[in-house]
């Protein structure tokens, strides 16, 4: 269907006087004796195209008036009666689909909880528009991130044998599902599909580290899952992880990597984005703007996980959860420490290795790992990074320790016994990054269909 996208007549002054087609929904319409006006959008713009029918040219206009009606409409592209935006006179409108009156996108705002009950509809409105442009421009900006730094994208896989967190969070793949005629797990597995436990993949993280030791530095960028029951405005059960892993990287060197690439991002975000940025600041988040571009101008912080819970413990606030050394940080501790005490992105790192995964780097001390976790204000965790544990001994007693099943973990125990080399890596969650530049609070919102305890569909 030869048309022109909205935002190419919108961003070129070459348009004006010129003949165009567009097709879109109707946004809004208003109707008098002479003259009708309808707002189009064509998701191709934030703005919509204000569209003049002249009664004279176009008498029935009744069916172009409701709201998510789509049009094709050709007409003359003039400078708008008003501002310095444009609008088309038009010549001809033809319907492409009725929308009855239950449509149920007819006020101008809805709230985003009743948005929520129409995930199909609800891209369709102003703040999902805005919310899908910049996850569409963070992605490219990851991609071009890791792809101007000489990294290799691979795919890993989604189907797993093993799960790499070994936090028991994930997903079973099964085609026969369990039942008593099997004698034990293990006769049961054996029937099922793979011949072994199956399950959908929390982490690429152990195969990109297979990747790293052939190409050196790598990302995956695809779907993780989690079968935790957090019921939370930051987990979904399906979210996007971008994960890098890099050869002959310690901690400081992931680190520096990660603070990059998350200026990068915003960088990219606000020179691309800036009308949905506007948006943002008035409609979820005042001084949004500045926000991003403070970060992307300062150093972020590092901070030992000691000096954190000293910071906690002294702190002049009343936490649910006790604070010791030796706990994890919870939602409430991360927030005091991004947004009361640094007010800015911060690295805590070397946590207690009995808090954290088997794969990462143990300290001297005995006591740590070299783990990280970027916490930022508003959000709280959005990248899980470490040092990996080079050492075949240390990494064995590790697993050991955890009681995991060694066998599930041949190939990577391997890669400890041929060429080890330092090599460090993390997680980004994609959803809790674009809450964090758009300043939406619910990870529901910023991902098409979210997948939460008790929610698909
Ligand atoms: O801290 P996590 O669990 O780290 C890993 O999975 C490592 N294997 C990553 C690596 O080193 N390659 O998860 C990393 C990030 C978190 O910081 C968070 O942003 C996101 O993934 N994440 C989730 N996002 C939404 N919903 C959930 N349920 C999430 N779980 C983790």
């Amino acid at each position: 269907m030869k048309h022109t996208d909205i935002i190419e007549i919108i961003s070129n002054a070459d348009y004006i006087e010129k003949t165009v087609t567009i097709c879109g929904w109707v946004r809004t319409s208003r109707d008098s004796k002479n003259m009708a006006f309808l707002e189009i959008n064509d998701g191709t713009s934030l703005s919509h195209m204000q569209v003049v029918i002249d009664k004279n040219i176009i008498s029935d206009t009744s069916d172009f008036m409701r709201l998510g009606t789509s049009l094709k409409i050709t007409g003359t592209v003039v400078k708008a009666f008003k501002g310095d935006s444009v609008e088309i006179n038009a010549s001809e409108i033809t319907v492409l689909g009725e929308c009855p009156l239950d449509y149920p996108l007819q006020k101008k705002r809805h709230t985003l909880e009743f948005l929520r009950t129409m995930p199909h509809l609800r891209v369709r409105t102003n703040t999902f528009n805005a919310v899908f442009r910049v996850r569409s421009v963070v992605s490219d900006a990851i991609h071009n991130f890791f792809q101007s730094r000489h990294f290799v994208y691979v795919h890993t896989p989604i189907l797993t044998g093993s799960d790499c967190e070994g936090a028991g969070e994930m997903f079973k793949v099964t085609t026969i599902g369990y039942s008593d005629k099997y004698k034990n797990e293990q006769e049961y597995y054996e029937n099922d599909f793979f011949g072994k436990k199956a399950g959908l993949s929390v982490s690429g993280q152990l195969e990109g580290e297979m990747a790293a030791m052939a190409f050196g530095k790598i990302y995956t960028f695809g779907p993780s899952f989690r079968a935790e029951n957090s019921n939370t405005p930051r987990h979904v059960a399906e979210f996007w992880h971008v994960e890098p892993e890099v050869a002959f990287a310690e901690l400081p060197d992931i680190i520096e990597i990660a603070e990059d690439m998350i200026k990068h991002i915003i960088k990219e975000v606000l020179n691309r984005c800036s009308s949905e940025i506007d948006f943002f600041e008035k409609h979820f988040e005042q001084g949004l703007r500045d926000k991003l571009t403070h970060v992307m101008n300062s150093n972020f912080e590092i901070l030992e996980y000691t000096k954190a819970i000293e910071i906690l413990q002294n702190a002049d606030a009343d936490f649910v959860y006790p604070v010791e050394w030796g706990c994890d940080l919870q939602t409430e501790h991360e927030k005091y420490i991004t947004d009361e005490v640094f007010k800015k992105p911060v690295f805590v790192i070397n946590y207690p290795k009995d808090i954290k995964s088997f794969y990462m780097k143990q300290n001297p001390d005995g006591k740590t790992v070299a783990a990280t976790d970027l916490l930022v204000p508003g959000v709280g965790e959005i990248i899980g990074c470490s040092e990996r544990e080079a050492d075949l001994d240390k990494l064995l007693d590790a697993m050991q320790k955890r009681g995991m099943t060694m066998d599930e973990y041949n190939d990577y125990v391997d890669l400890r016994k041929f060429g080890s080399v330092p090599h460090s890596g993390f997680g980004l969650g994609l959803e809790r990054m674009i809450m964090y530049v758009t300043g939406i609070s619910n990870i529901r919102d910023v991902i098409l269909f979210p997948r939460t305890v008790g929610n698909i569909r």
